[in-house]
């Protein structure tokens, strides 16, 4: 073999075996005929080569357009074993739970989810109540504090995406 094409077919074999994840896929609270579901995304087009001075070159995933003229984004402790109770997203917002546990049920479903702080810690909450009549509940099981950011989508805030199952995500995404 050429040195050359043996240095991309070992480059390609690199890529493939080694590259992160090409997206993120993402519990979402949604809606539909006026009732929250849960849904697994993935977010697309998925990671790109980041051109941003200090991650230039990385991977990075757009999330779409956030916040607008008075929306807020915050930092929420929950304590351990808090009920946060049956309620609608107050907004669109991006959950981002940075350490603890979030468990999702909905009223009338069997439909569960839970999701970990850290890595895997993102979803979307987008059942607010002009879409949805009861809403979902959260609990947060876990012994110690639950860490979440708030961040409220920008009009059209959306991100591409694409579903992938009913029901929360599980797996690989979940478990780390
Ligand atoms: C959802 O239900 C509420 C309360 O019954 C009703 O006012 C609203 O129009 C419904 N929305 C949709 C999209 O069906
Ligand atoms: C956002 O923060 C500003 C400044 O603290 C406050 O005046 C405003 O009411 C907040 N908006 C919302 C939607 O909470
Ligand atoms: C749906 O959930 C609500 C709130 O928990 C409850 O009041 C209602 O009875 C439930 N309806 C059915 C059909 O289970
Ligand atoms: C996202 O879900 C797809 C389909 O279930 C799976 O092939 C892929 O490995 C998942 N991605 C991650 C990062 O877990």
């Amino acid at each position: 073999m050429h040195p050359i094409s043996f240095l991309s077919f070992f480059s390609v074999f690199l890529s493939l075996s080694l590259a992160a994840p090409n997206t993120l896929n993402i519990t979402v609270i949604n809606a539909q005929n006026n009732h929250s579901t849960l849904e697994c995304w993935a977010i697309e087009p998925g990671f790109q080569t980041s051109s941003t001075a200090g991650t230039s070159g990385t991977q990075a995933l757009n999330l779409g357009p956030i916040g607008g003229p008075g929306t807020n984004a915050s930092y929420t402790v929950l304590p351990p074993g808090f009920d946060g109770g049956r309620h609608n997203a107050p907004a669109r917002q991006w959950v981002i739970f940075l350490t603890g546990l979030a468990h999702i049920t909905l009223p009338n479903s069997t439909a569960e989810a839970w999701v970990p702080g850290g890595k895997y810690g993102v979803i979307l909450a987008l059942d607010t109540a002009g879409v949805s009549i009861l809403g979902h509940v959260t609990r947060y099981p876990s012994t110690g504090e639950t860490v979440a950011v708030q961040v409220p989508l920008g009009e059209g805030g959306v991100p591409g995406h694409v579903v992938l199952y009913e029901g929360g995500c599980v797996g690989e995404e979940v478990s780390g």
